[in-house]
């Protein structure tokens, strides 16, 4: 019986215990008492499993993680996994600036993104950079210009599109050639010589990343297989890649059994059967994967109100604390806090946000045992672009965020107080 209580506590951190939903040793409802809803709440435990699940698989490959800061930047988060070792994959100077102050040494940090301004490169060159991955030829001559201008030399690797459909969602699907993102691979290696004659500029490798929440395998061997054939025409030009970075994009499960759809190790497999023996470093920039399966969004039910064609079940969390349903038509699980009312006859609900928006829509035809307002629930899978893609809509600030380690909680952001954010607007003299 202890064994099985053991074995269940270090396999899930989101457990039921005496009918309480628990994040780690801590209840919920205890939570709830403390931090008004609607409110973000992860657990360190699970932070660290999913970035020790990832790393360990890839222990056969030289290999180096830097998690995508985008998925989830609270200073906390990044903290935990800076002390486990990972490096940072950031998008803009405030990202740039997050990991640096976690303690991440700008040699640990890769630049991503397809708009990087002059002085975000200026920022990276000033405080140091593994490497700029670049998308663009102009973007290549503006990195060179400040990198003289500063007399530094700018690391570089070229993101690369391989026109490939990654089979997700067609809003994070970034690797077919219609897409923003990288430089066609018709065309790269043009862009590499003439990045390779440029003073300021030294190549240390390639990038891909094809897009988000990928569940099969396919879609990665495809482009990887394209990047492999190219780092050997590359090499015979004499370009030096030593590094391959192949992005982010493993997808995670947002159903009850949380098991995530392509298992880490069948991913390093596979990853070594494409790059094994090529003297590269692959590098990673996983996001999803390691936060999205670490949080919950806990919410209370405000009002259960029956329509015509459905039942509404009205909660205090909107589109603007989470915005993926709405975005991404995305479904996220919804469990009551208190299982007791799991065992209760079910009732069929459109779970919607206070928003006043019809896309304030969390799920559509949802069983859930008949709640009360006040009654509180939790929706999974929320640390991923949850919190950092919140906006104030409707006047609403951005909600509290907690993180669990064992018995302890700590807010690690604060509720603003109303007034603050009012406040930040200022009414010009001439209208006083
Ligand atoms: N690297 C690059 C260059 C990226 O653009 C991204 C995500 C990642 C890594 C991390 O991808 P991940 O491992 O998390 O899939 N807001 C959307 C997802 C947008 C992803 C943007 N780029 C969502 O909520 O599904």
């Amino acid at each position: 019986m202890m064994l099985k209580t053991n074995l269940k506590k270090e396999n899930n951190h989101f457990d039921f215990r005496n009918g309480i939903l628990h994040v780690e040793e801590l209840s919920v409802v205890d939570l709830a008492k403390a931090t008004k809803t609607p409110f973000y709440v992860y657990s360190t435990g699970a932070l660290e499993d999913s970035y020790n699940a990832l790393s360990n698989s890839l222990k056969g490959l030289n290999h180096s993680i830097y998690y995508s800061v985008k998925s989830n930047s609270n200073l906390a988060v990044l903290r935990v996994l800076t002390l486990l070792g990972s490096g940072m994959d950031v998008v803009s100077g405030g990202e740039y600036l997050r990991a640096r102050k976690v303690g991440v040494a700008g040699e640990k940090i890769v630049f991503s993104g397809v708009g990087k301004t002059s002085e975000e490169m200026e920022l990276a060159l000033t405080q140091g950079i593994r490497q700029f991955n670049v998308e663009s030829v102009p973007e290549i001559l503006q990195l060179n210009s400040i990198a003289a201008r500063l007399g530094k030399i700018a690391p570089v690797s070229i993101r690369v599109n391989p026109d490939v459909n990654a089979r997700t969602h067609e809003k994070i699907m970034t690797g077919k050639s219609e897409n923003k993102f990288g430089i066609p691979i018709t065309q790269a290696e043009e862009a590499y010589k003439m990045a390779g004659d440029l003073r300021n500029i030294s190549i240390v490798g390639i990038d891909v990343h094809i897009g988000s929440q990928i569940t099969d395998l396919t879609p990665f061997k495809k482009a990887f297989q394209k990047i492999r054939e190219l780092v050997g025409s590359l090499r015979n030009l004499d370009h030096e890649i030593r590094r391959v970075d192949i992005g982010g994009g493993l997808g995670i499960s947002y159903s009850k059994n949380r098991k995530n759809p392509i298992s880490p190790n069948d991913f390093s497999k596979m990853l070594a059967s494409i790059f094994g023996g090529m003297d590269l470093e692959i590098q990673i920039e996983p996001g999803r994967y390691i936060s999205g399966n670490s949080g919950l969004l806990i919410t209370s039910v405000i009002y259960m109100k029956e329509g015509t064609d459905h039942n509404f079940l009205i909660i205090d969390a909107g589109m603007n604390d989470l915005m993926r349903p709405a975005l991404y038509d995305a479904s996220h699980e919804f469990i009551p806090v208190l299982s007791s009312s799991e065992s209760e006859f079910g009732i069929e609900v459109n779970v919607v946000g206070p928003i006043c928006e019809s896309s304030d829509t969390f799920s559509r035809k949802t069983v859930l045992p008949r709640l009360l307002a006040g009654d509180l629930l939790a929706i999974y899978s929320a640390g991923a672009y949850g919190a950092v893609m919140a906006s104030e809509y409707n006047t609403r600030p951005l909600i509290p965020e907690l993180l669990v380690k064992g018995n302890r909680s700590s807010i690690i952001r604060a509720r603003p107080d109303i007034f603050e954010t009012i406040n930040r607007d200022q009414i010009p003299y001439w209208l006083r």
